[in-house]
Parts: C-alpha cells; sequence; structure tokens
C-alpha cells in the first residue's frame, strides 16, 4: 500500500472510495510497520544490509567527504553542488543565519524548561519574522524559507544553549562553516579542526533518514498544504519523544548515572538491571534496521577519538562495554544516539542540547521532504480500525448518567489505553 503522492496509490484510493464505510478489522500492523506510504527520491534505506543513501550517496562516503552544506543542497536538490553552487550556498547560509531581535527577546523571555519545547517555540516565531511569511507559499518562496530556517537554526538552538547558561547571544561569523558557526555561537570560542569536522560528520549523519517519525510528521502536515514552517514545528514536535530523538540525551543520562568511574561490574549491574526490569536502553535498536546502524559506525569511531584527543576516554569506554554486553544479551544493536551522546559530550555540548541538535541537522531532511511533498501532494488521510463501543450506544439524559467505574478505561475493555511510558526511562540512580 502506498499513500500521499503516486499514481499507483490514486489507483487504490479510487476503488475503495465509494466504499469507504467504518474500517472493522485489523489492516495495518501497529506503528505502521513495514508499511510504505510515500515515494521519494530522498533516502535510501536498507536495514537488513545497512545502507543508507542520501539521493543514491552512500553515508560512508557523504561522511568521509562531504561538508554539510554540501549534503544540503544534495538533499535540496538531489545532486551534490558544484564549486559555485556550493559557494552560493554557504553566501545565502551565512546571509540569514542571525536571528530577528524579537525572536532573541522572546527566546529570553521563556521560562526555564525543556530546550526542545523552545526550538518549537523558536521555530514558530521565525515564521512571523520570515520575509516570505504572510501568504506567500509558492515552490520558490518554500525553497527560500528552507534554505533560512536551515541556517537560522543552527543559531537558534546555540543562542538557547548560550541563554541556558547565563551567557549572552553571539552574532555568527560569515567566515565560518555551518557546524563551526554553531560550536561558535554556542561557546564563543572558534573551534579546533577536529570539534568543527566532527560536528559537521555529526550534521551530516543525521540529516535525514527516511520516513522517520518527525520526517512523516512533517510531511503529513505538508500535505494539507500548510506553510513550511508549521511543517518543522510538526517535526520538531515528534522529534522530541525519547523514542525518537530525545533517544541521545536520554543514553548520556544513563551513562552519568552508572558514572565515569564504574567498573565492568557496575556496568553490567546496571544494564542487566534494565534488562530485568523491561526497561528499554537507550541508544539501542531500530525499527528499520537488523544490523549495525552505519551512522553509528562513524559515531563510534568519533567518540572513541574525540575521546582519547581530549583526555576523556572514560566515556567511549563504559558506552563500548555496555555495547558489548547488549549484543551478548540480546543481541540488539547501537543505533545513531548511542555514541553519539559520549561524543556531544566530550565536545562539551550540555545534554539538554542535544535532541536540539538533532533538529539543526534534520532540518535539512525535513525540509527537503516538505518539497518533495508540496511538489506532488495528496492529502495524507488514512483510516482508523475502529475498537469503540459498540454502535449505536443508546443517549442517556445528563441527569441520568452514572460515573464509569475505573475498569470501564482498563486495556482490552475498548477503552483508552496507558503505556506507562515515563517509567521505562528511569535510569537506576548510582
Ligand atoms: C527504536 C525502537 C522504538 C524501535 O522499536 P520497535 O521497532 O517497535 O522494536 P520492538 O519494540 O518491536 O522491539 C523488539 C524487541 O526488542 C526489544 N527492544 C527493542 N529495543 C530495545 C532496547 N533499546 N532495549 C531493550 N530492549 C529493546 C523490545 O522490548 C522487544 O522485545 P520483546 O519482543 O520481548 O517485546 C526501540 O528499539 C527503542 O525503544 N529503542 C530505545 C530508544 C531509542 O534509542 N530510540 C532511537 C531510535 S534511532
Amino acid at each position: 500500500m502506498v499513500l500521499g503522492g503516486s499514481a499507483p496509490a490514486v489507483a487504490v484510493r479510487r476503488r475503495d472510495h465509494y466504499s469507504s464505510g467504518p474500517m472493522t478489522r485489523q489492516s495495518t500492523a501497529a506503528g505502521l510497520d513495514e508499511v510504505v506510504a510515500a515515494t521519494s527520491r530522498i533516502c535510501y534505506l536498507d536495514g537488513q544490509r545497512g545502507v543508507l543513501a542520501y539521493c543514491g550517496h552512500d553515508i560512508h562516503d557523504l561522511a568521509r567527504h562531504a561538508t554539510f552544506e554540501e549534503v544540503c543542497h544534495l538533499l535540496w536538490r538531489r545532486r551534490l553542488p558544484t564549486r559555485a553552487e556550493l559557494g552560493d550556498l554557504q553566501t545565502d547560509l551565512a546571509r540569514h543565519r542571525a536571528l530577528p531581535e524579537p525572536v532573541i527577546r522572546l527566546l529570553r523571555a521563556l521560562p526555564p524548561g525543556d530546550l526542545m519545547d523552545a526550538v518549537r517555540t523558536g521555530v514558530s516565531a521565525l515564521a512571523h519574522h520570515d520575509p516570505d511569511a504572510g501568504g506567500d507559499d509558492s515552490a520558490a518562496a518554500s525553497r527560500r524559507k528552507a534554505v533560512r530556517l536551515t541556517a537560522q537554526i543552527g543559531t537558534l538552538v546555540a543562542t538557547l544553549g548560550r541563554l541556558a547558561a547565563g551567557g549572552a547571544p553571539m552574532t555568527p561569523d560569515p567566515a565560518l562553516g555551518h557546524a563551526a558557526n554553531f560550536l561558535y555561537l554556542l561557546t564563543g570560542d572558534r573551534p579546533g579542526a577536529l570539534a568543527a569536522r566532527a560536528f559537521d560528520v555529526g550534521l551530516i549523519l543525521h540529516a535525514d533518514h527516511e520516513l522517520n517519525a518527525s520526517t512523516f510528521a512533517a510531511r503529513v502536515a505538508a500535505a494539507t498544504l500548510t506553510d513550511l514552517h508549521s511543517t518543522i514545528v510538526a517535526g520538531v514536535a515528534a522529534l522530541k519523544g525519547p523514542l525518537h530523538g530525545g533517544a541521545n540525551a536520554a543514553v548520556m543520562r544513563m551513562l552519568t548515572a552508572v558514572g565515569d568511574d564504574a567498573d565492568d561490574r557496575r556496568v553490567e549491574d546496571v544494564i542487566r538491571g534494565m534488562l530485568a526490569d523491561k526497561r528499554r536502553v537507550p541508544g539501542f535498536g531500530h525499527r528499520v534496521y537488523r544490523t549495525e546502524d552505519p551512522r553509528a559506525t562513524h559515531l563510534r569511531r568519533m567518540s572513541r577519538d574525540l575521546g582519547e584527543q581530549t583526555g576523556r576516554p572514560r566515556w567511549f569506554a563504559i558506552s563500548e562495554r555496555i555495547e558489548k554486553l547488549m549484543k551478548a544479551e540480546t543481541g540488539i544493536d547501537a543505533n545513531v544516539d548511542f555514541y553519539s551522546a559520549s561524543t556531544y559530550h566530550v565536545l562539551g555540548i550540555p545534554i539538554d542540547l542535544f535532541t536540539p541538535i538533532f533538529v539543526v541537522s534534520r532540518v535539512a531532511g525535513w525540509t527537503a521532504h516538505v518539497l518533495e511533498q508540496y511538489a506532488n501532494n495528496r492529502l495524507i488521510r488514512p483510516r482508523a480500525e475502529y475498537v469503540g463501543p459498540e454502535y449505536p450506544q443508546a443517549f442517556v439524559p445528563l441527569a441520568d448518567r452514572q460515573a464509569p467505574s475505573a475498569q470501564a478505561f482498563a486495556p482490552g475493555n475498548g477503552g483508552r489505553r496507558e503505556t506507562g511510558a515515563d517509567s521505562r526511562w528511569e535510569v537506576p540512580t548510582p
């Protein structure tokens, strides 16, 4: 089954169009597992072989040889840029990196809290100040918004990091690339080549990942033909969750709880305890990969190299121990979030910024998918299998209604299912 924007999908829908009564039987796997929900020219993903490619270019080649700016061009234009095109894009990004003053004032006024909430608010606020705001949703305007927003989000996240640490916002340096600018805007110091390149590779690895939850959310929003900024707000909202982008921060919280002075025994006790309690170990498992996540290969190396070069090798050593144990006990591989945690940590980035940094990169993929959806659109509107109270129910007048018993909301009773998700993210304290 294909939903949203391809010829075969239209044919299927038309056939069903006149018989769209209630859906009463299970027709799709939970979580849309293995459902093909769009056609796309952007990301090639083979979970069996562990292949990830943007527009045909293997992620390993891109991580070794490209920059984030080249990857942005690739995702938006479906090919790598020439030197002149790259220069134009770099100039464009540099021109738009600064945040409008009213947005900085708004960020300053926000109460302390989850920085992903502030990113969501910041993206929404940027929409009001975009030069194409106010109704120009043409393809050309949406492409301009994609470039602007990608340029601004790096500054937005770095500024939030500075404000949270009690610092003052910095002005972007037009001489620096996107990755180096981010570190400069966050720390106030121009980064060394190794740190800038490590961060650049991190941005490349996170830039796109086919129909992951946040990209799907952004495409669903785009399919209503809402404006580009609104689609990215939808993406940010979905990315925040601990089963998605929130996992990298959860990994670092777990590592911190284990402690960098922990011996192997302590590491194993913590992980075995989590598994015994049926809790998910953040940074492991994936809906699509059945082998190593190719992004984890690079992040593992980066975590090791940066740990050695900064004189803080323990976080990598502990991570490696956890990975070996998880493989032996469950057969589950590390995903992109596992080694990105220790990599960002030794780069000096605070945990609260880990998931916002994912946004700095993924905005390139989200906007590429949104532009693709706009270009060949059909409203995405699936059906739900109805499992509620039998139809029709008698209408009881307000005065005669009784409060339902607690059981009426229990699972399997046609009621709401509470997952108790919070407890799965508790990390044992040392
Ligand atoms: C990413 C994730 C949501 C994929 O979930 P999924 O495709 O629905 O996988 P399933 O829930 O079907 O998992 C299959 C089995 O592996 C187990 N499993 C999956 N990930 C696990 C993890 N991180 N820790 C422990 N067990 C895990 C499940 O409990 C399940 O076991 P069961 O069959 O005994 O119930 C899941 O692996 C997860 O929660 N990982 C941790 C969060 C994370 O790192 N997210 C970032 C992803 S890039």
